[in-house]
């Protein structure tokens, strides 16, 4: 069992890859895995989750810090980094259970060791401990050190002004956004040696000027602080709280897969990248790349109720909820949608952000030929995101039985969302028909009737009207006058019913060309082009991004029999090019559900290994798209709980069907239901569920 992923070696081509690998982060900021000689050309980046600013008529997108742990040694004027020397040796150290980054770096002159975090215990706070130690004589050591105001920024820049003011070895930032926004960052340094040393400063950045002996050492210890001007925090003091919290969050949602070190190891990777997204206090929601920067602008997407929630409904209610009431205080920017558009009820963003307005633009992608923008429709006709919205909330409430969620606001999501739905639907004959819309699968826009659109806005109607009936829930019977046409909505709205055993994924897909993924790759003129919109290479095809008719039965499991599910999946899994790292966990739970074990592992691999590999889809189009994916660890957590072990909860009882693959010995798993802590333990052919105390 390893509970530590370790990099050793350095390659200057892993840098944009490793910066999202050994990402700290707290739900609330996100420091990416970069090495303190970093600067904006490696992506250093310090996010924050939930502030976000608009730059002229660019994306509108979160902003990054100017990074406070900016460290870069020079021997004689001789830059010692691993940007400018070959390091004798190298390695990476992320403490998984944690949450901490240690960096070990071994030059012929010196040796750099660095321990940082971004704290559990105080949101705001994130800390770094520095040291350098001679190697040989060194006469003349530069060390400069600060707060680099030069910040990596896809959209930017953010800060029409960045001031810096100096006392006392603090350096206190003050930005101001584009948008008037005043944003703090208080950095403590503190030195330490025994040796003198001449220490001069200017513009955030100061230098020490020192000679060491061989063995002997210097640490520079770095607080900074987000929005809160304290700056007297001692290292070990904060470290110990801040690993006493995130151990106790990473026991709650402890696995253990004994027979399969690799899947093992990713799945313990996945599960801290999804603890580092989570946030308890804040209401900010989880964007679809976490904290660990800019891309997809910060902005939260249906990710977050398909393969985020349902993650922390069973290991840390606390966020669960906080990411649903996100939604709840979004509500208003939903509903001002579908009156931009012309419906009633609430139209949730594709691309959400602080108010709930649609962040995504009318051109999402560009030609990387041409640099031409690229139309597509995701803010226009991706309408399953209001329909997600309510499974989620069902779900939630079927699990934890938090009522209050929907007295709270809740209720007005879902009725509003249904509302929606009813609006946006055609009556054709006697049939309510969602026309013109873009299913999971992106590739192909502007689609009628999706099955998986039709199904879950289905489904939607149904909790709606279920919710809305109920006294206890509902007693000023709120939203009654609706309950008619909800009910007529839901009572004819067209469910797409197997042909031959499959769904069309929309009408007349079984009528496009049917050519194999090999093929279709002949087609690519450019690496980087993008698949989609109205002349990709697969929007004519029936190749398509990922799971859609396939994360339907994932998700509504017990609306399709078995054989349904066989067919379907046989159908589409070969025609799915996983251009979208949400698929291969969707693949995964269903695969494993009818006995596809080996497909199901394969996916289940590729879905909890995602960001140790790293990415060879950094780019739509000619757009960065990099950073975690988060929504891919949660597809493999829930993969292997909802897949593998087959769990089942009703009413706070337990079930488990175990279906492990071959190499799996047993799964230990801890979570938590009703505010009771369990251990669920599996074998191939046993289960025990025991209490935790
Ligand atoms: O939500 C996804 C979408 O399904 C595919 N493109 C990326 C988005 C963010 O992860």
């Amino acid at each position: 069992m390893r509970e530590h992923l370790i990099k050793k070696g350095y390659k200057k081509e892993d840098i944009i890859n490793d910066g999202n690998t050994f990402l700290l982060a707290n739900g609330l900021l996100g420091y990416r895995g970069t090495l303190e000689e970093y600067q904006k050309e490696e992506l250093v980046s310090l996010n924050v989750v939930g502030l976000y600013d608009q730059y002229k008529d660019k994306w509108r997108e979160s902003i990054n810090l100017p990074n406070p742990f900016f460290i870069k040694c020079f021997v004689n004027d001789d830059e010692i980094s691993n940007l400018n020397k070959e390091p004798l040796n190298h390695e990476l150290d992320l403490d998984l259970t944690h949450a901490t980054l240690k960096r070990h770096t071994v030059f012929k002159e010196l040796e750099i060791s660095s321990i940082k975090f971004v704290s559990h215990h105080n949101i705001n706070l994130l800390m770094l401990k520095y040291k350098i130690k001679a190697k040989e004589d060194i006469n003349n050591l530069r060390i400069r050190y600060g707060t680099d105001l030069d910040i990596y920024e896809i959209n930017g820049p953010h800060f029409i002004n960045k001031n810096i003011e100096e006392s006392n070895d603090v350096l206190f930032f003050k930005g101001i956004s584009n948008e008037g926004k005043e944003i703090h960052l208080t950095s403590n340094y503190l030195v330490k040696t025994n040796k003198e040393y001449k220490k001069t400063y200017s513009n955030g950045v100061y230098e020490l000027s020192l000679s060491l002996k061989k063995d002997e050492e210097v640490e520079i210890i770095v607080s900074s602080s987000y929005e809160d001007d304290n700056h007297n925090y001692s290292f070990d003091e904060e470290l110990k709280n801040h690993q006493n919290i995130f151990n106790k969050k990473y026991n709650d949602a402890h696995v253990e897969i004994v027979g399969d070190e690799r899947a093992d190891l990713a799945m313990r990777f996945s599960i801290y990248q999804l603890l580092s997204a989570g946030d308890e206090k804040n209401c900010n929601g989880i964007p679809a790349r976490g904290c660990s920067g800019q891309t997809y602008k910060g902005a939260i997407f249906w990710d977050s109720e398909i393969f985020l929630v349902p993650f922390f409904e069973l290991t840390n209610k606390v966020v669960a909820r906080n990411s649903l009431v996100y939604r709840i205080k979004t509500l208003n920017g939903a509903k001002s949608k579908a009156k931009e558009f012309n419906y009633k009820g609430a139209f949730y963003a594709w691309e959400s952000q602080d108010s709930g307005l649609e962040a995504c633009s009318k051109y999402n992608v560009t030609d990387p030929k041409t640099n031409e923008p690229i139309r597509t429709y995701f803010n226009e006709k991706q309408i399953h995101i209001s329909a997600d919205i309510v499974y989620a909330f069902d779900k939630y409430v079927e699990l934890t039985k938090d009522y209050q969620i929907l007295k709270e606001g809740g209720l007005d999501v879902v009725a509003e969302c249904a509302i929606f739905f009813k609006s946006y639907a055609k009556k054709i004959g006697d049939r309510y028909h969602l026309l013109d819309v873009i299913g999971p699968d992106e590739y192909h826009e502007r689609v009628d009737d999706n099955a998986f659109t039709n199904y879950m806005a289905h489904h939607a109607a149904k909790v709606a009207i279920k919710y809305i009936s109920d006294e206890s829930i509902n007693p000023n019977h709120k939203y009654y006058d609706y309950l008619d046409e909800l009910n007529d909505f839901y009572n004819n709205i067209y469910l797409p019913i197997p042909n031959n055993g499959v769904i069309e994924q929309f009408n007349n897909y079984f009528s496009l060309e049917d050519v194999s993924l090999k093929e279709l790759r002949t087609r690519i003129t450019d690496p980087k082009e993008y698949w989609g919109g109205e002349n990709g290479i697969a929007s004519k095809t029936q190749i398509i991004k990922q799971a859609d008719v396939c994360a339907l039965m994932m998700l509504l499991d017990d609306q399709f029999d078995e054989k349904t599910k066989k067919a379907n999946f046989d159908y589409y899994y070969p025609k799915t090019e996983h251009g979208s790292s949400l698929s291969s966990g969707a693949y995964a739970r269903l695969a494993s559900r009818i006995g596809k074990i080996n497909e199901a592992y394969e996916m289940f691999i590729k879905s909890a290994e995602i960001d140790i590999v790293g990415s060879n889809k950094l780019f739509a189009g000619g757009i960065y798209i990099g950073g975690t994916h988060i929504a891919s660890s949660g597809g493999a957590y829930l993969s292997l709980v909802y897949g593998f072990l087959g769990l089942n909860i009703k009413d706070g009882k337990i079930t488990l069907s175990p279906s492990l693959p071959s190499n799996f010995k047993e799964i230990t798993c801890n979570i938590t239901v009703l505010d009771k802590k369990y251990q669920i333990k599996a074998t191939k052919n046993n289960y025990e569920i025991k209490e935790r105390h």
